[in-house]
């Protein structure tokens, strides 16, 4: 079974992906921003997998790189080994860049981007040393359909888009297969709105935790890089 390592594992699309990855048997690291919010899903997550000893939360801010490093590494010494980082920590914002203040810019680059790049450094030698496994990053279908009140958002996922398309090239050849999911609307609390608001018609987090489960499935020879996944029926404009 597969070591994995899930950036914003404690709840939305991540907490989703941890789930749909200990029920199959992994054993999986999840990382909130804050070690009490990583602790919680640990707890939740153990409860619900009636298994306490395939699942452990760290804080870990992904802008902070030494506390990158310091997760990717306790991950490493408590399950031996890494096979499947999923990047999918990500923060959002409303504002029209006129009025968008500088450090909520700064903290969404820092967060969706750059934290992508300092987790994607620290696990690479890691699944090097296991000859291959996944990247998955969480991307949005906002880095191709962007739209007024989301530069700054719809930038660092086209941005994201971007890496994932060139890192997939750099690695391949190393056994490491790159993907990057692009999910259009999850009914989720992202940009701190709430989780039901629009259920009935969102996709929802564990939607988006089954394409990337469905990912690894695909046989070594076989690489879907990008996949996008949208509401099949949105309200009409
Ligand atoms: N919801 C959507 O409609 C939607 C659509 C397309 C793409 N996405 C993408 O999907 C991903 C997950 O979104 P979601 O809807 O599940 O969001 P969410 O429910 O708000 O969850 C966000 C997760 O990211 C973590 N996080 C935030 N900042 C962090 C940081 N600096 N360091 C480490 N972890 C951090 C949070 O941890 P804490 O609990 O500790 O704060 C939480 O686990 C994001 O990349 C988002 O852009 C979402």
């Amino acid at each position: 079974m597969a070591v994995a390592f899930v950036t914003g594992g404690t709840r939305g699309i991540g907490l989703a992906v941890v789930q749909a990855l200990v029920a199959r048997g992994d054993s999986v690291v999840l990382t909130g921003a804050t070690v009490e919010s990583a602790l919680r899903a640990e707890t939740a997550v153990a409860l619900e997998a009636g298994d306490a000893t395939r699942v452990m939360g760290v804080g870990c801010d992904v802008r902070d790189r030494p506390s990158v490093r310091r997760a990717v590494e306790a991950a490493v010494q408590r399950f031996g080994g890494l096979d499947l980082l999923v990047n999918n920590a990500g923060v959002g914002t409303g504002a029209p860049i006129e009025y968008l203040d500088e450090a909520e810019w700064h903290r969404l680059i820092d967060t969706n981007l750059t934290g992508v790049f300092h987790c994607s450094q620290a696990a690479i030698p890691h699944l090097k040393a296991r000859g291959g496994g996944w990247i998955v990053n969480v991307s949005s279908l906002a880095g191709k359909n962007a739209f007024a009140g989301g530069a700054a958002y719809c930038a660092t996922k086209a941005g994201l888009d971007a890496f994932s398309e060139a890192l997939m090239q750099e690695v391949r050849h190393d056994g490491i297969r790159v993907a990057h999911v692009c999910p259009g609307s999850v009914a989720t609390g992202f940009n701190d709105r709430a989780p039901e608001s629009g259920a009935e018609w969102k996709l929802h987090a564990e939607d988006v935790a089954a394409v990337i489960v469905h990912l690894l499935s695909h046989p070594p020879r076989s690489l879907p890089s990008r996949v996008e996944i949208r509401p099949a029926r949105p309200p009409r404009k």
